[in-house]
């Protein structure tokens, strides 16, 4: 029987049009509302995770971006994941067992060595803890070989981080917040795969790469303690903007997508403002874009061509379709070159945007 398996994965970025931002249970990490995110191609942004498992390790280390992480043992986030993948195994191991399979190597029990690294700056409001914890649980899976749906495995993403169970599929993908306490109904599901709307994409504008001031976890708890605005958000508005953003993506209404995407953002900010002290996570840079893009929007014939969103950090993400996307790039890099050298490599590749003009 070999001592070591190893597995490798890469899972991709999620950025949401409709905002997730409040927990009702901090360690189920259970949400105050559902949101919806579109998957980012895995050639912009992505986490790439090896896992080896042997029953020579001495304990369970975890290295991110090749630093190694002192307190494994403390990261609950880390250890629920651990719990739940290895739990599945551990009944997998039985099941094995029961239908008279022999040498099934008993890697639930074995410590691991975790290896995770972005191709991106991390924590910089660019979701780098959701492709991380979806990469982390994902290949997890693959080692313990557990026969289980990516919705299952979503629901222990999510308690890594809440916006890494969107990132277990491709595509637009909902995070239903459900009604249970335990957490059982509150899972991603994919409402459309990415070639249901090819034509549209996504440009990510680097305003800072540093790591930022309040951490989502930080903020959010302040923002559910303090915010009145962020009670109004969940009863009256999001219901109606998750119906209305699956029917834009239904329908590829792209005008209606725009438009529910820009208020989101923006209320999403405006619940941070209104929390106690305040948190800011836009800088001037980020809302000089949203008066660029305002400008844009409003310069042509009725319809949009362009809608931004900012997560929990000053770095804009704009989302266009394929027939804007050229004019998009030349005008952020007329007013702001440096923010956009994330995209090269992207848009060298699919349509040589950068290499012309
Ligand atoms: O999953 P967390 O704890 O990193 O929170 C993410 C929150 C936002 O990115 C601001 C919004 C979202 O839905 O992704």
């Amino acid at each position: 029987m070999a001592n070591i398996y190893e597995k490798t994965t890469t899972a991709p970025v999620n950025i949401a049009v409709v905002k997730y931002w409040g927990k009702r249970d901090t360690s189920l990490i259970l949400p105050t509302n559902s949101s919806l995110s579109v998957t980012l191609s895995q050639d912009q942004l992505q986490s790439k995770t090896t896992i080896r498992v042997s029953k020579d390790f001495k304990a369970t280390r975890l290295w991110l971006n090749g630093i190694e992480e002192t307190n494994v043992e403390n990261n609950q986030r880390l250890q629920a994941c651990l719990r739940a993948t290895r739990l599945l195994r551990k009944e997998y191991e039985n099941s094995l067992a029961i239908s008279g399979h022999v040498n099934i190597p008993p890697l639930s029990e074995w410590n691991l060595h975790i290896c995770s690294e972005n191709n991106f700056p991390t924590a910089a409001g660019l979701a780098s803890s959701a492709s991380g914890f979806a990469c982390l649980v994902y290949t997890l899976a693959k080692l313990f070989e557990l026969p289980i749906s990516a919705t299952d495995l979503s629901r222990i993403a999510r308690q890594g981080s809440g916006s890494a169970c969107r990132s277990m599929f491709g595509g637009f993908v909902a995070w239903e917040m459900g009604d249970n306490t335990d957490g059982s109904d509150s899972q991603a599901v994919q409402i459309a795969p990415e070639t249901h709307w090819p034509e549209l994409e996504a440009l990510i504008c680097v305003v800072s790469d540093l790591k930022k001031g309040t951490s989502s976890t930080e903020g959010m708890q302040h923002t559910v303690k303090t915010s009145e605005l962020l009670q109004h958000r969940i009863s009256k508005v999001v219901p109606e903007r998750m119906r209305g953003i699956k029917e834009a993506i239904k329908t590829r209404d792209f005008k209606k997508f725009a438009e529910i995407t820009m208020r989101d953002s923006n209320q999403f900010h405006a619940v941070c403002v209104d929390t106690f002290p305040p948190i800011f996570y836009m800088n001037d840079v980020s809302r000089a874009i949203i008066r660029l893009i305002t400008e844009y929007n409003n310069s042509g014939d009725e319809t949009y061509k362009a809608a931004y969103t900012f997560d929990a950090g000053p770095n804009a993400v704009i989302y266009a379709q394929k027939e804007n996307i050229k004019e998009i790039i030349n005008l952020l890099a007329h007013y702001f070159p440096s923010t956009l050298d994330l995209n090269k490599e992207y848009f060298n590749d699919h349509a040589g945007l950068f290499s012309t003009d």
